[in-house]
């Protein structure tokens, strides 16, 4: 959160303060610091400088026009999962000749519109797939580039919920049919085999299981050359962790120098799909207190922001550190459970977090930038938060908060009866 200090207790993004945002645009509120961002993509593109590379931001972290246009103006590629990611990369200006389409159920529709505005390659994650993206190229007389998405079996020690590289998981095709399938591939008239990835978790602390994952794509690359298939890239997926409190994954450079050692003298092109690591310490959520209240020795602090703005914390049990905008001199601190206002048992953003309140009060729920406003919902009505991204001393709104209005766009009664 670098890009989030402290100046005579009152919390700033860039040369922003956070309160004055707050009273601007309202809260709940996501806040994103290009500058953050910025530098986190660099930290990928510095470290693969002069080596054939894509760093391809994996969109579904934050799909924000502004903050894919800001990584678009650095050159990154694209990750994307469905045709409503791609329109945003496009919208945003990002080249699709950067984009690669990963996803386990593409459509028909979807895979015509990426063959139409060329993108680098398909990562396929089933025979069928294959069969279907052959098929659509076929209709159109295109030639589809392909890469598998190979599942290597190997243990991410991540959360179950974030961890896909594992047999168990719905991901990609088994390491030991992969080989066959790529021969398989090679025959069909509309796919060219050019790549060969794999993405085994997210939230990763540790080098260890990608270089295992990659030991294991690597012999299976070698063995296709010994069939006369030469991959031309391998594609390492995302995952790389952030420090959320007091995790210390490795940093993107001393990652990327761990592969590059391994890959040795090879001529493969690499390419990254980090999401986390470029956006999550880029961003936050501002809340207000509403109320406080005591059942007893429980404090709850009652706070505008709830778990339809930001689930993680509902859904996996994340932790994401809370702070306050405007430090407090005088007052008690106590352990509050910060609670939002829908109506489940599991809204809260954080449990025992000692702080010392006042109703009014805006607090910061920090790296928010990953997995927050994209995973929001409209549970119990609630309009979402508008997004706001800061660069230096000005802040610009990229998404307008959500009306009522906007909620009930596209509903409709039933006729009226007859009688
Ligand atoms: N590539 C593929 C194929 C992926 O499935 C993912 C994430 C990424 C790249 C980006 O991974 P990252 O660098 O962000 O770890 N909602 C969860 C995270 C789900 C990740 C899904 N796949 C959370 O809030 O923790």
């Amino acid at each position: 959160m670098d890009s989030f200090e402290y100046r005579n207790g009152r919390l700033y993004c860039e040369e922003m303060s956070l309160d004055r945002i707050a009273d601007e645009y309202g809260t709940p509120l996501y806040v994103y610091s290009r500058d953050a961002l910025e530098r986190a993509y660099l930290n990928y593109a510095q470290a693969l400088e002069g080596r054939d590379a894509l760093v391809c931001y994996a969109v579904k972290a934050n799909s924000n026009i502004a903050v894919l246009n800001v990584l678009a103006r650095l050159g990154a590629g694209f990750d994307i999962v469905s045709q409503g990611e791609l329109e945003r990369v496009l919208k945003a200006g990002g080249d699709p000749a950067k984009v690669v389409f990963s996803g386990v159920g593409k459509q028909p529709q979807e895979i015509l519109r990426a063959l139409e505005v060329g993108i680098h390659c398909f990562n396929i994650e089933s025979e069928a797939e294959l069969e279907r993206i052959n098929a659509v190229a076929a209709e159109v007389g295109a030639v589809a580039p392909v890469s598998f998405r190979v599942n290597p079996d190997v243990d991410a020690g991540t959360h179950p919920y974030i961890s896909t590289g594992l047999k168990e998981n719905k991901f990609g095709i088994a390491i030991e049919r992969a080989r066959d399938v790529y021969r398989h591939a090679a025959t069909l008239d509309n796919v060219e085999v050019v790549g060969m990835d794999c993405h085994i978790g997210s939230q990763l602390t540790e080098t260890r299981p990608f270089l295992d994952a990659l030991e294991r794509l690597l012999v299976l690359v070698d063995e296709l050359a010994a069939d006369g298939i030469q991959i031309r890239h391998l594609d390492l997926g995302g995952g790389l962790g952030v420090c959320y409190t007091d995790e210390q994954p490795p940093t993107p450079q001393s990652y990327i120098e761990a592969v590059l050692e391994k890959l040795g003298d090879r001529k493969l092109s690499l390419i990254f799909e980090p999401g986390r690591s470029i956006a999550a310490n880029a961003g936050v959520l501002l809340t207000r207190v509403e109320f406080l209240k005591s059942n007893g020795d429980k404090h709850f602090a009652i706070i505008d922001g709830a778990m339809n703005d930001l689930i993680r914390p509902s859904l996996y049990s994340a932790y994401q550190e809370i702070i306050p905008v405007s430090l407090r001199e005088e007052g008690e601190t106590l352990n509050y459970d910060l609670v939002g206002p829908v109506c489940e048992t599991g809204d809260f953003l954080g449990k025992d977090r000692q702080l010392n309140l006042q109703p009014g009060d805006l607090l910061a729920v920090c790296s928010a930038g990953a997995y927050g406003f994209v995973m929001s919902s409209n549970y119990n009505t609630r309009p979402r938060p508008a997004e706001v991204m800061v660069h230096d001393n000005q802040a610009y709104l990229v998404r307008k908060r959500e009306s009522l209005g906007d909620l009930l766009h596209g509903e409709q009664l039933l006729p009226k009866d007859p009688h």
